[in-house]
């Protein structure tokens, strides 16, 4: 058992060695996530934003494949107990294209989206939006931090 939970460890940062790795923290933040939430998933190129989806998705209860959603902007997932909204918003310039996408009909409590380029959208972020972020420290290590 951990004796701290695992948002007080990636408010510290935790490094990841394997993609592996990162989808398993990305599993245990799953269920230490607020009701209704939305991660805001910063990070390079290929530094393994849909990675960590993907370990959310399987905390979540989610079999489904979870896949990058850069051509068709936003994948739904039903979880066990809570629904995943995957977005990437690398192709999206303003609020009002997320505005567009009317996310909101399709979501019901409770939820996570997991939003991957959100610097292209931030004045849509809602309040409360946990931002977490990854870098590249090379040879397949990531620096994966909750600010
Ligand atoms: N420690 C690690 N954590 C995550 N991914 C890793 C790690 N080490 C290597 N990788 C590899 O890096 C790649 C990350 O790809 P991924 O699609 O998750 O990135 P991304 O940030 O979503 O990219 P994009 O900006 O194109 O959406 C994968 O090929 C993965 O196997
Ligand atoms: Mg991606």
């Amino acid at each position: 058992m951990q004796d701290t939970s695992i948002l007080d460890r990636l408010r510290q940062g935790l490094c990841s060695s394997s993609a592996q790795e990162t989808a398993a923290i990305a599993a245990e933040l799953a269920a230490a996530l607020p009701p209704d939430c939305t991660l805001a998933l910063h990070g390079d190129l290929g530094c393994g934003k849909t990675t960590f989806v993907a370990g959310l998705a399987k905390g979540l209860g989610i079999a489904a494949p979870v896949t990058s959603p850069s051509y068709n902007l936003m994948s739904l997932h039903k979880g066990s107990e809570r629904m995943l909204a995957h977005l990437d918003a690398y192709r999206l310039q303003s609020a009002a294209d997320m505005d567009a996408l009317m996310l909101e009909e399709f979501l019901h409590s409770p939820y996570c989206i997991a939003l991957e380029w959100p610097e292209r959208v931030q004045e849509w972020l809602p309040e409360g939006c946990i931002h977490l972020y990854l870098v590249d420290k090379g040879e397949g290590r990531r620096l994966i931090r909750i600010e």
